[in-house]
C-alpha cells in the first residue's frame, strides 16, 4: 500500500470511492469545485491510500487555526481490516500536529454504528455533550 496527499486529480477515483462506501454522507460541497477549493485551503493535509494505481482508501483535513477537521475517511470493502484507516489518521494527524493542531474533531453519523465503533475503539471520545447546529446561508438545502 501506498500513501500521498491527496490532488484534485484523484477527484473521479475518490468520488467513486465514496459513493461505494457506506456510511459517508456526500452534499453538493463535495462537488469538483467544492473539494477543489478545500484542497486549495488546506494543502498537505489529505490522503490517498494506493494499491498499485488503484485508490482504495482516503482522508481529508482542514483547519480553523485552533482546531481540526477531519471527513471522508474511507477504505475500500476489500482493503478493509489491515490497518489503511489508521495509516491515512496517523499521517493526517501528523500533518495537523505540523501545522500546529493538536486536537481534532471528526463529525459522524449517529446511525453509522461501524465508524463510531471505528473512532471510539481508538481512543476519539464521543462528544455527548455537544449539539451542532447548521445554518444554511444560501438558497441551497444540500450545501
Ligand atoms: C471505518 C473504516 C474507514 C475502517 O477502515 P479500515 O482500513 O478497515 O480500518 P483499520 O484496518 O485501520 O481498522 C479496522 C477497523 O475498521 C472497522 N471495520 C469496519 N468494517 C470492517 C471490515 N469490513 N473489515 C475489518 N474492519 C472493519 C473495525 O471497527 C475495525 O476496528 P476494530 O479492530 O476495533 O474492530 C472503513 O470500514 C470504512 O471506510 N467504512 C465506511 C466509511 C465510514 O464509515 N467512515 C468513517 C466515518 S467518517
Amino acid at each position: 500500500m501506498n500513501y500521498r496527499c491527496m490532488q484534485i486529480s484523484d477527484y473521479d477515483a475518490v468520488m467513486k470511492l465514496w459513493q461505494d462506501c457506506e456510511g459517508l454522507s456526500l452534499r453538493d460541497a463535495d462537488s469538483l469545485e467544492g473539494i477543489e477549493r478545500y484542497l486549495e485551503r488546506n494543502p498537505g493535509l489529505s490522503f490517498v491510500a494506493l494499491d498499485g494505481a488503484r485508490i482504495v482508501g482516503s482522508i481529508m483535513a482542514g483547519h480553523d487555526g485552533k482546531r481540526g477537521y477531519i471527513q471522508h475517511l474511507a477504505v475500500g470493502e476489500k482493503s478493509r481490516g489491515i490497518g489503511v484507516a489508521g495509516e491515512l489518521v496517523l499521517r493526517c494527524l501528523s500533518a495537523l500536529k505540523s501545522q500546529g493542531i493538536e486536537k481534532s474533531h471528526v463529525h459522524v453519523l449517529k446511525n453509522n454504528e461501524a465508524g463510531r465503533h471505528y473512532w471510539s475503539g481508538r481512543g476519539w471520545i464521543e462528544r455527548s455533550e455537544i449539539v451542532m447546529y447548521s445554518f444554511i446561508n444560501g438558497d441551497n438545502d444540500n450545501a
